[in-house]
């Protein structure tokens, strides 16, 4: 990436960052590493209390707050959705009006598991940030962090996150925006990889990513060369 591309990156530093399902180690784990970048981040839950309890957990230095995720949504500026496949529809659909107007990063991935091992859901929509493009039409959706490992982010012996988180979505300054606040943790590097079109392969590519951990005990992450 150009010195260029970098110098012209929007400021998100004091961007105040909702998650959704932010109890969980990917949301706690993003929470963690954008609060220590320095964005006030607010955890959400179906729970206020569990989401209270999450962010202490964390470190009451960091500042992070918790709050029942209706009022994560209202109080952020850019939301991230950290649910599980299985409850992202509903949740995102009853928080339509609430989240009108502000970038959502969807970082779902539709997958099951057999004893074969791990496996891309078929989505009708194409993909869950599709789903939520559909089920939000009044926000702007980006899909991102679909192949952030929650244990690297959560582990505090790890300094530096290295690998490059693909955003895709379909609106330029959105986009620049989420690369920006990938960019914040030290290590990650946030590339463009398409429109939201493009996202189902994105997220199935997890289910190869799950297999390559298992066989060789990793953290897998991905880098794209010349860029
Ligand atoms: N774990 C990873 O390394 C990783 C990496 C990249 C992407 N992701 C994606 O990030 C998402 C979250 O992953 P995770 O491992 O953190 O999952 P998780 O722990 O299973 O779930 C996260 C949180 O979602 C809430 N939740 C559970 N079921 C729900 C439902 N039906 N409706 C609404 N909220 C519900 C729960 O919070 P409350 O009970 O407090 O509401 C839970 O703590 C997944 O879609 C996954 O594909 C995960």
């Amino acid at each position: 990436m150009s010195d260029q591309q970098a110098a012209a990156a929007p400021d998100v530093a004091t961007l105040t960052i909702g998650i959704l399902g932010g109890t969980g180690d990917q949301g706690r784990g993003l929470a963690r590493r954008l609060a220590l970048a320095g964005n006030p981040v607010i955890i959400g839950s179906r729970s206020a209390e569990r989401a209270v309890a999450a962010a202490q957990d964390l470190g009451a230095d960091l500042g992070i707050r918790g709050m029942a995720n209706p009022a994560a949504a209202a109080a952020a500026d850019v939301v991230i959705v950290a649910v599980p496949w299985e409850g992202h529809g509903d949740l995102l659909r009853s928080l339509a009006a609430t989240l009108a107007g502000k970038i959502v990063i969807d970082c779902v991935n539709p997958l099951g598991f057999d004893q074969r091992g791990c496996y891309p859901l078929p989505v009708a929509e194409g993909s869950a940030a599709q789903q939520a493009a559909a089920v939000l039409p009044g926000s702007v959706v980006v899909g991102a962090f679909h192949h952030v490992s929650a244990v690297l982010l959560l582990d505090p012996e790890v300094a530096s996150v290295d690998l490059d988180v693909l955003v895709l979505g379909d609106d330029r300054s959105a986009t620049d925006l989420v690369q920006a606040l990938a960019a914040r943790i030290p290590g990650v590097r946030g590339v463009y990889a398409g429109r939201l079109r493009n996202c189902g392969q994105i997220e199935a590519l997890t289910a190869n990513l799950v297999s390559i951990n298992r066989r060789y005990k990793a953290h897998a992450g991905l880098r794209i060369t010349d860029v």
